[in-house]
């Protein structure tokens, strides 16, 4: 693998909301595998929705970095969904635009992994991409996930059906013991 480029994860400060909220209004990449109905976003449904995260009235084990380059917030990476049992969570991303197709997603998905397996203790982390979203996947292999299945023509993507691919990754496949 060509070398990374450097990022940092870190926690949300209130100068990175309006790139946060750029990144959570842009339908042009709204995930179509989210069962909410896609609708434009305002920045008061934002604010509130961030509020509400705040004040703890969403799950608790939602675990949120913001992707930092040289001091500028680029997008957001969080685990989420975690089986207490069976030590597993989800993981999701998204970048800015500006900021994809320069190895910065793939940098961040590393750094989430480890973060996962070495400080949460999980043993598998998982997500599930639209197939037409081949950077993403591409991203994602880079990182050491797998495909592990297909829902075939599970979700309606702008005009189309499409198939979810589901990936994961095992703590004994990387070298974190
Ligand atoms: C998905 C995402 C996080 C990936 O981060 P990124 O920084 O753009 O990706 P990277 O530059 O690290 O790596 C992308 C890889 O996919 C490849 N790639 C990108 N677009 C591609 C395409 N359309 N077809 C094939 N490969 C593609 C790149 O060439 C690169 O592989 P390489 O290094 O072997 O050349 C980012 O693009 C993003 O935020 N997209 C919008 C939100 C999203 O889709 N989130 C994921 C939902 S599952």
């Amino acid at each position: 693998m060509s070398e990374l480029p450097t990022v940092s994860l870190r926690a949300c400060t209130a100068d990175d909301l309006d790139v946060l909220f750029s990144i959570a209004a842009d339908l042009d990449t709204w995930e179509e595998r989210n069962p909410s109905a896609p609708a434009p976003l305002t920045r008061e449904r934002f604010d509130a929705r961030l509020a509400a995260a705040t004040d703890g009235n969403t799950s608790q084990d939602t675990v949120n970095f913001v992707v930092d380059v040289d001091g500028s917030a680029v997008g957001s990476v969080e685990l989420f969904g975690h089986d207490s049992f069976a030590r597993h969570a989800e993981v999701g991303i998204s970048l800015v635009p500006e900021a994809r197709g320069r190895g910065l997603g793939t940098a961040a998905i590393i750094q989430l992994v480890e973060f996962g397996f070495s400080r949460c203790n999980l043993r598998r982390i998982h997500l599930q991409a639209i197939a037409s979203n081949t950077g993403a996947i591409r991203a994602y292999e880079k990182a050491g996930f797998v495909i592990e299945g297909r829902q075939r023509q599970h979700a309606w993507v702008r005009g189309a059906y499409e198939d979810i691919v589901l990936m994961g990754i095992l703590r004994s496949e990387t070298f974190v013991h």
